[in-house]
C-alpha cells in the first residue's frame, strides 16, 4: 500500500481518493516535497465540475494550490534544504508527496503559519496582477464586485500601498465591509458617491453576467474591465454604447498565463513583495475549517455549502 494519497474529479461533482506510487526525485533540479496543507477554491469546485476556464484532465491530482514542506532535494539544488517551506507554482496540490523542478517553487520565509501559507499562492498574485492590469495610477478609483472575496481583500491591502482608491461592491450588506455598496439597480450612483470625485479607471469583475453591464456603467470614459471569474455562471452583458461612444475595454485575465508573459524573476519578485506585505499586515484570511484529505469528498461537499472562511485539507491525515 502506498503512503502517497490523491484526490481526483470524480462524478456528479464529488472527488475520489486514490493511491499513487511515492514519487521518487527523478533529476538533479527535482525537489520531492510532502504537501501540508491545501485549501478548497472556487476555482477547485469549477475544476471539479469540469467548467473551469482551461482543460485540466481527470488524471491530475485537484488542488490550485497548497504548502508543503522539502523532504529532499537533487543534487543541483543548492537554494533549499529538507524542512524548507515551499508553494508549488503547478496545480495537482492534494497529494501527500509532490516531485517537482525547483523552477516550480517558491520558498516560503519564516513567519508566515503553514495554514495561512498554503492560501497565498493563488489570490496575492491574482491581486496584485488584476491591480497592474487595471492600469490605474495613484490617486484614482477602482471599483471591484464580490469585494467578500479574498482576491478583494489582497486587491484593498496592495491598492493601499499604491494610493489607489477601491470601491467594493458585495451582492448583500455585510456587516464585515460596512463602507461597501450593494449591487443593483443604482450602482453607478452609489459608485460615484463611494468615489467622491475621483474617477474611477476600472472596475475588477469576477462575477459576469448582467454584474458586468452595471459595473461598466461605473466605470469612466476610456477606462477598463477586467473579468477575472464568472461566479454567476452567466455571459457577460455590457451596454454596447458603453464600448463604442465611452472607449471603455474589456479583457479577460488568469493568473497562469499572466504569470508565464512576467517571467521566473517577476514571479519570484512579485512573491517577495507579497510575503512582505503579508508580514506587515495580514489581510484577513479566515479558516472555516480543518478538514483531511482521506475526507476530501465530505470537504468538497462543506466548501459547496458556502460560509466565511476557506476550508483548508490537511493533507497529512
Ligand atoms: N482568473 C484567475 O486567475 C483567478 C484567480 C483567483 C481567483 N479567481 C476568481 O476570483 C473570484 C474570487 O475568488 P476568491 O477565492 O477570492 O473567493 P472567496 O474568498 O471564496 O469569496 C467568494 C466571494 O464571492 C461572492 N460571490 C459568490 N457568488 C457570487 C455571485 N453569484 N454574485 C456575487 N458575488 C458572489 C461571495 O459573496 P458572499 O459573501 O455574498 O457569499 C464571496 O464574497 C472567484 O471567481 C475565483 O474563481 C480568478
Amino acid at each position: 500500500m502506498s503512503d502517497n494519497l490523491a484526490v481526483l474529479p470524480g462524478s456528479g461533482g464529488r472527488v475520489r481518493l486514490v493511491e499513487m506510487p511515492r514519487p521518487a526525485p527523478l533529476s538533479d533540479r527535482d525537489v520531492l516535497v510532502r504537501m501540508l496543507y491545501a485549501p478548497i477554491n472556487p476555482a477547485d469546485l469549477l475544476a471539479i465540475d469540469g467548467r473551469y476556464a482551461f482543460d485540466l484532465g481527470s488524471a491530475v491530482p485537484l488542488g490550485a494550490e497548497g504548502v508543503g514542506r522539502v523532504e529532499e532535494v537533487g543534487a543541483a539544488v543548492s537554494d533549499l534544504r529538507p524542512g524548507d517551506r515551499v508553494l508549488p507554482l503547478t496545480r495537482g496540490n492534494w497529494a501527500s508527496y509532490r516531485v517537482l523542478d525547483r523552477e516550480q517553487l517558491i520558498a516560503v520565509p519564516a513567519g508566515i503559519p503553514d495554514e495561512q501559507a498554503a492560501m497565498l499562492r493563488i489570490n496575492p498574485p491574482t491581486a496584485r496582477l488584476l491591480l497592474d492590469n487595471a492600469g490605474a495610477g495613484d490617486g484614482a478609483a477602482i471599483v471591484q464586485n464580490a469585494a467578500g472575496s479574498t482576491v478583494a481583500a489582497w486587491v484593498r491591502a496592495l491598492a493601499a500601498r499604491r494610493a489607489i482608491h477601491v470601491v467594493d461592491v458585495v451582492r448583500n450588506a455585510d456587516a464585515a465591509l460596512p463602507h461597501a455598496v450593494v449591487d443593483g439597480p443604482a450602482l453607478a450612483a452609489s459608485v460615484s458617491d463611494a468615489a467622491a470625485g475621483r474617477a474611477v479607471r476600472a472596475a475588477l469583475d469576477c462575477v459576469a453576467g448582467e454584474a458586468t453591464g452595471r459595473l461598466a456603467e461605473c466605470v469612466s470614459a476610456g477606462g477598463r474591465i477586467v473579468v477575472f471569474g464568472h461566479l454567476s455562471g452567466q455571459p457577460v452583458a455590457v451596454r454596447s454604447q458603453l464600448l463604442t461612444g465611452g472607449g471603455l475595454s474589456i479583457s479577460g485575465f488568469s493568473l497562469r498565463p499572466a504569470e508565464t508573459a512576467l517571467g521566473a524573476d517577476g514571479v519570484n519578485r512579485m512573491f517577495a513583495e507579497l510575503f512582505d506585505l503579508f508580514l506587515e499586515a495580514p489581510p484577513s484570511l479566515a479558516t472555516r475549517a480543518l478538514m483531511p484529505l482521506r475526507e476530501a469528498d465530505r470537504a468538497v461537499v462543506a466548501a459547496r455549502e458556502g460560509g466565511k472562511g476557506r476550508i483548508l485539507l490537511d493533507l497529512t491525515a
